[in-house]
């Protein structure tokens, strides 16, 4: 790596180290440590994401970083100082918990930054630099690998905090997006590792529009995919917070659906099953899904559920798949 890359992430474990300091052990991070408890994170939780705390303060880490011999210049490339208008350097994240984003070898590259009060944005970000690539990282991958591997499986949530809370919530192979869309790049590198991918996205409809997105590009890769359901409205974060680690391993979890059964729920709420016509358009996208299954006995499942309530024939509905299996190739 340049030189310039080595600086910037040598800046970055320094900061690690003195925002989560700052929110340990000093008057100023209280509110913010007390902010962290409130919604459920242990200290060893804590502990091990290296949660931190950025003082509200225009020249800290600026003072800071200086102190310590790096190029301010370099340090706004970096992400870490932002330039005023009148051409001061100023600290890019002030007054917010800090959540280290940290690479697949485990050392912070970037920060996701949270308010603690109501103000927007709700998270301030890193910007892309020469050592953080979001689109070719996962969130946590270091901390999840080795249960991923175990398991053959893993667990794809949007935020940094439902990831945290469902580390601590048993759920250890775990890794996030950080609230942007799944790339080809991170859906390949996730299949070098799992045969299974549970989708664990909001309950809401920006997560549902992202899950047919993720589910689809991961399908393409070879991976199976399941996915984890909540109420509406919720995300992991806040359903471990109401219903506690338990009910999250064993209702949302464990409780997955596959990924057809899924796509065909999203589906009918998009036809009046009511009127003929839509009930045959209905069959037709269902037919065009279910074809896309390798597994027979899967395939067969479906098409016995679909010939069940439209009174079909099953003979007729394999027929129709046979059909655009070959079209497939
Ligand atoms: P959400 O909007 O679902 O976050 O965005 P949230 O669950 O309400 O956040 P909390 O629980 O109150 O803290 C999902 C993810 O998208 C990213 C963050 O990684 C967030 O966890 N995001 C969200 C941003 O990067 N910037 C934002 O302004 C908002
Ligand atoms: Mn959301
Ligand atoms: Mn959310
Ligand atoms: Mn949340
Ligand atoms: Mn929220």
């Amino acid at each position: 790596a340049s030189q310039e890359a080595q600086n910037i992430l040598e800046a970055h474990q320094w900061l690690t180290k003195l925002y989560h300091h700052l929110l340990k052990h000093t008057k100023e991070g209280r509110e913010a440590l007390q902010y962290l408890e409130q919604r459920g994170l242990s200290e060893e939780t804590i502990d091990a994401f290296q949660i931190g705390y950025a003082p509200d303060a225009k020249h800290f880490v600026v003072s800071f970083l200086e102190k310590k011999g790096f190029h301010p210049q370099t340090m706004v490339k970096a992400g870490l100082l932002s330039v005023t208008d009148e051409n001061k350097y100023i600290d890019r994240f002030r007054g917010r918990v800090i959540f280290p984003i940290r690479n697949h070898q485990g050392k912070t590259v970037a920060f996701s930054a949270r308010t603690l009060s109501d103000q927007k944005p709700k998270y301030i970000n890193s910007p892309e630099t020469e050592i953080f690539h979001k689109g070719r990282m996962l969130f946590n991958f270091d901390l999840a690998r080795p249960h991923i591997r175990k398991m053959s499986e893993a667990v794809l949530v949007e935020g940094a905090f439902d990831a945290i809370a469902s580390y601590q919530a048993g759920v250890q192979n775990v890794i996030a997006t950080l609230g942007t869309a799944l790339t080809d790049f991170q859906a390949s590198l996730l299949r070098r590792y799992v045969d299974t991918v549970i989708i664990c996205y909001d309950a809401d409809s920006a997560g549902l529009e992202a899950t047919i997105k993720a589910a689809s590009l991961l399908k393409k890769v070879g991976c199976y995919v399941k996915i984890a359901r909540m109420e509406q409205g919720m995300d992991p974060d806040d359903y471990i917070q109401t219903y506690g680690s338990e009910s999250f391993q064993k209702h949302v979890i464990q409780g997955n659906i596959t990924y057809m059964s899924f796509y065909l729920k999203y589906l009918r709420k998009q036809f009046n099953l009511q009127t003929e016509a839509d009930r045959i358009r209905y069959i037709e996208k269902a037919l065009d899904q279910i074809s896309t299954v390798d597994k027979p006995v899967e395939r067969e499942h479906y098409v016995k559920d679909l010939a069940d309530e439209f009174e079909l024939s099953r003979e007729t509905l394999h027929q129709e798949i046979r059909y655009r299996r070959r079209k497939m190739g």
